[in-house]
């Protein structure tokens, strides 16, 4: 697999502001990495700079073995970027915006086929300024994938979507990775994340505070949840946790689910009591995020 991104000791300062506070890291080939952290923690920043649209202080950039500072068209071909806002000329319509985009490169992907990647076939006919807000979204993107890019910038791609909108554009995303594209999107929603990356980059502060696969990243051994509703809350078993009773809820911290839950439901059969709704829930991507900040934070004020 080779390194499609190499960044080492990078810096970008705005007056007092540093942006980017020596960020290191690397992405290989295929794979999909979220840029997560709160606002003004320097991820557009970041991205700029790989883009070649921002001038780095100092450090060094390496992507798809080019300087993006630097490099020139053949650069420009083998990335797609999706911006938030677009300015789409708005009286063309969907086929001629894609085919007019796709002139700009070499190596274009055929009209029809992207149209369809997107889920615009019914709209490849309608004027641009006709689309509602998440079709021009879906539109960007066929714009963001003419120039079958190897390497592919999404900043926040799915803010102000609904609900299904936001799930069809993840299939587009999953749809992308299966052709094996490298992906490196920004987002505030955790779930996308969750669903989308292989890898989460967490940056604060202009540095990166953590880095891994989103089912990895977080402090200590990851704790499970087993909760369930109960009538008598009186009786419950003392396990190798002590459960905690909160308004009829009981719920026990475990980092051994499976043992918790043979010696739980062992119990609940033998006493003939029912465990009422039980689930079994692993801190999410969200949980670990937020602890992450709260750390940083705490090292910050202490
Ligand atoms: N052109 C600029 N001039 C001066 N300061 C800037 C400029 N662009 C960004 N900054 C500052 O740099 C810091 C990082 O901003 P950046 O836009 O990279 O954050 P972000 O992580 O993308 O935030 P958001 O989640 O809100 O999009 C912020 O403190 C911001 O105010
Ligand atoms: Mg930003």
């Amino acid at each position: 697999m080779s390194t499609v991104i190499e960044v080492e000791g990078l810096f970008k300062r705005y007056g007092e502001v540093t942006a980017v506070a020596g960020v290191d890291f690397a992405v290989r080939e295929g794979d999909v990495v979220a840029l997560l952290g709160p606002n003004g923690a320097g991820k557009t920043t970041l991205v700029e700079m790989l883009e070649g649209y921002r001038q780095a202080d100092s450090g060094r950039i390496e992507v798809l073995g080019y300087d993006p500072g630097s490099a020139g068209r053949e650069f420009r071909d083998r990335i797609g970027i999706v911006l938030q806002e677009s300015g789409i000329e708005q009286n063309l319509r969907v086929r001629e915006a894609v085919e007019h985009y796709g002139a700009a490169y070499s190596c274009r992907l055929p009209a029809a086929d992207l149209i369809r990647l997107v889920g615009l076939e019914e709209k490849a006919d309608a004027k641009v300024k006709t689309l509602s807000g998440g079709q021009k979204r879906r539109l960007d993107l066929a714009l963001g994938l003419v120039g079958d890019p190897h390497l592919v910038f999404l900043d926040e791609p799915t803010t102000g979507f609904d609900p299904s909108a936001r799930r069809k554009s993840w299939e587009m995303v999953e749809g992308l990775t299966s052709m094996g594209k490298t992906i490196l999107l920004t987002t505030h929603y955790l779930d996308e994340a969750q669903h989308l990356a292989d890898r989460v980059i967490v940056l604060s502060k202009g540095r990166i505070v953590a880095d891994g696969t989103p089912d990895s990243i977080g402090v200590g051994p990851p704790s499970t949840t087993v909760r369930f509703k109960t009538a008598d809350p009186t009786s419950l078993p003392r396990l190798e946790a002590e459960p905690s009773v909160e308004q009829g809820k009981v719920s026990y911290q475990t980092v051994r689910p499976t043992a918790l839950l043979h010696q739980l439901t062992g119990w609940a059969v033998e006493q003939g009591v029912e465990l009422e709704g039980i689930e079994v829930v692993r801190p999410s991507l969200e949980d670990a995020y937020l602890s992450i900040l709260d750390e940083e934070k705490g090292r910050e004020d202490g």
